[in-house]
């Protein structure tokens, strides 16, 4: 169970046919693995939920080949979608849309909206052209875990639970795709991602204000969501440096080099958002030990840094409000 193969002609049949038979394959997208079913298949879909340990009631994105098979999964497509499809496809966005009525509940979690994208990884992109239907697909991490962000990662989360992950190797965004939610008229953003706010502002025209209460439920808006298993702690200049002082043991999150004289493990991530968001989830994982505190040094609070700076929130509530997420 969970082969991981490279996605070859050989890699890319097995998976397809798999797919095809109801089970679930690992693949890699630009922003994070994910664990895919055939998307029009309610048994596949529950299998992903299984395999997860997610509630059901947390809907999926559905994963589609090209901004023209749109129709088949969504209604009452507003001109706004069209527009970003066509700006940001293939790519880091997720389009919460009307759901079209071949959308399985399942995928859905029984809301009227369905969340839908078309990944830029090449490998995605030739699974879902020769499966020839769309891949129901959420990160390929068991429940409220870090989103994997390479295959042996997809082998830790998920290897004996699913039957075969292709190697695309690493992520190139690192993190989720944006979610913006059209659905309801005016644009609003559910989760920062691998496309900026920025970029959609411009490209619509206006603000994209965050959802409010009453926006659908999406999982990776819950506070804890994205957290390892050491508690995380994203301090400011001052704190970082009296918490390095300290005596505890502790790992270390840094876009600066080592402090001289620090014995723990450190982590130097980039400087720019991009770079640092690319290397989050993998640092995070190496991190990882039970008892021994990760302390990040906080990126600016500004809006190019916000996805990783909502991602690095989230993990760090953990500690303040007990696991979630997923
Ligand atoms: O980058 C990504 O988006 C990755 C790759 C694999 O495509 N997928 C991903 O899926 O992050 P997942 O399930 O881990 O996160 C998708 C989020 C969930 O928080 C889910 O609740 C939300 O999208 N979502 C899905 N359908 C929705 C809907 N109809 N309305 C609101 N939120 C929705
Ligand atoms: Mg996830």
């Amino acid at each position: 169970m969970g082969e991981v193969v490279i996605g070859d002609d050989d890699g890319i049949a097995r998976a397809v046919a798999l797919l095809a038979a109801g089970e679930l394959v690992c693949f890699p997208t630009e922003t994070v693995y994910g664990v895919g079913g055939n998307a029009a298949d309610p048994l596949a879909v529950s299998r992903i939920f299984q395999a997860k340990g997610r509630p059901p009631s947390h809907p999926l994105i559905v994963h589609i080949a090209d901004a023209r098979d749109l129709a088949a999964w969504a209604g009452d497509i507003p001109p706004s979608a069209l527009l970003l499809a066509e700006l940001f496809w293939p790519g880091p966005l997720t389009m919460v849309l009307r759901r079209g009525p071949a959308v399985p509940l399942e995928v859905t979690g029984g809301q009227d909206t369905v969340a839908v994208r078309v990944p830029a990884h090449p490998l995605a992109l030739r699974l879902l052209r020769e499966f020839g239907g769309a891949v129901a697909a959420p990160s390929a991490n068991r429940f409220g875990r870090v989103s994997p962000t390479r295959a042996e990662h997809v082998a830790d989360e998920l290897g004996d639970a699913v039957a075969l992950i292709l190697d695309g190797g690493p992520a190139s965004v690192g993190l989720e795709s944006t979610i913006v939610d059209l659905s309801e008229g005016e644009a609003r953003l559910l989760r920062p991602g691998g496309i900026p706010r920025q970029a959609l502002i411009e490209a619509l025209g206006g603000e994209v204000a965050d959802a409010g209460a009453r926006a659908p439920r999406s999982p990776g808006r819950l506070a804890s969501h994205y957290a390892p298993a050491s508690p995380v702690e994203v301090l400011g200049p001052s704190e970082f440096t009296v918490r390095l002082a300290g005596a505890e043991e502790v790992s270390v999150m840094a876009r600066r080099e080592r402090r001289h004289g620090f014995v723990g493990e450190w982590v130097r991530l980039p400087d720019d958002p991009d770079g640092y968001a690319r290397h989050l989830y993998a640092s995070l994982r190496t991190l990882d030990r039970p008892g021994r505190p990760i302390i990040v040094e906080a990126p600016p609070r500004d809006a190019r840094w916000e996805a990783v700076n909502d991602r690095l929130d989230r993990a760090a509530s953990t500690q303040r409000e007990g696991r979630e997420g997923g």
